[in-house]
């Protein structure tokens, strides 16, 4: 089975910390490890993520129209709007995550790292290694605790075996689950509480090292307490990492992105530095919807 770490359900199977559940055993992918590192794309100064004319939409239906957007690298953008404003599918074209779904289209031009992602030099599963994504909903892996931290170091072949518990503890230790999981490696994750399981995407998510993480409401099913620890543990990775998340919570934007884009009525209104877009937006449609008139 070739692992997708970058899709909601897809996983490599072969265990390193031994694992409570049955799963595919079919051994990690020969696949080799990505040329580039985190920090090549980071130490640019252009946009390590362009989107330009970007219209999606599926079958007859457009969903955005005419988006340009660029993502400097070590920033965090905001994408805002109303539900079913097109976020979602906006944020999943970015890494090709809606490649297979039915009626999907998209037309534009999205240049990661000064390539187009749909050109045939680049391999979808390592635009997903370097384009991370975390879901609203926690999606560990059926595999224990461990493995799911290392399942796409190991598909990509990124570190030596031996060296797989290292990285599992350094990630585990980054998202500050260390102390709660350390005695159950090899446990499942489907025991863990349900902010818990998130915090492991995110070090699944971390531990490829990617260049772009996109976050779809990474918080929106979390407590306060973990919503602060997942707000703080983004804000110190921001020097090295490129994100753009989808929220709906407005403080949230305020609190984290220096560049908000608000989407609304199939287009991108507006977008600019956060504190202006949300104390002296240009456009009517976005005053109404930061001062909760609409959406
Ligand atoms: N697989 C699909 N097939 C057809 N239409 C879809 C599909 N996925 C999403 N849509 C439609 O595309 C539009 C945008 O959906 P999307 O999920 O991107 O919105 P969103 O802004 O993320 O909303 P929310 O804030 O509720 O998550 C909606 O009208 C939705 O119904
Ligand atoms: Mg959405």
């Amino acid at each position: 089975m070739v692992a997708d770490i970058g899709s909601p359900e897809a996983h490599d199977g072969s265990g390193t910390f031994g694992s409570v559940m049955a799963h595919d055993t079919a051994g990690a992918v020969a696949r080799p490890a990505a040329a580039t590192t985190s920090s090549s794309v980071a130490l640019l100064d252009h946009p390590v993520l362009v989107a330009r004319d970007v219209s999606v939409g599926f079958g007859a239906k457009t969903v955005l129209a005419g988006v340009d957007l660029e993502f400097t690298p070590g920033t965090i953008t905001a994408l805002i709007g109303p539900t079913g404003c097109g976020k979602s599918t906006f944020l999943r074209s970015l890494n090709r995550m809606n490649d297979k779904v039915r009626g999907y289209w998209r037309t534009g031009a999205i240049e990661f790292d000064g390539e187009e992602i749909s050109s045939h030099q680049m391999d979808p599963l390592v635009l997903r290694r370097r384009v991370g994504m975390v879901f609203q909903r926690p999606n560990p892996f059926p595999m224990s605790i461990g493995d799911n931290v290392v399942a796409g170091v190991k598909a990509h072949r990124l570190s030596p075996r031996r060296e797989l518990p290292a990285v599992a503890e350094r990630f585990l230790r980054e998202v500050g689950l260390w102390s709660a999981v350390s005695d159950r490696l090899s446990d499942s994750p489907f025991r863990l509480s349900g902010g818990q399981q998130q915090l492991l995407c995110l070090a699944r998510a971390l531990a490829v090292e990617p260049d772009v993480l996109l976050l779809d409401e990474p918080t929106s099913s979390l407590d306060p307490v973990t919503t602060d620890m997942v707000e703080d543990l983004l804000r110190q990775l921001a020097p090295g990492l490129t994100m753009v998340i989808v929220t709906h919570n407005l403080a949230q934007a305020k609190r984290l992105a220096g560049t908000t884009a608000f989407l609304y009525n199939g287009r991108l209104v507006e977008t600019g530095e956060t504190e202006r877009m949300f104390e002296a937006p240009n456009e009517p449609e976005t005053v109404s919807y930061v001062s909760g008139r609409i959406g």
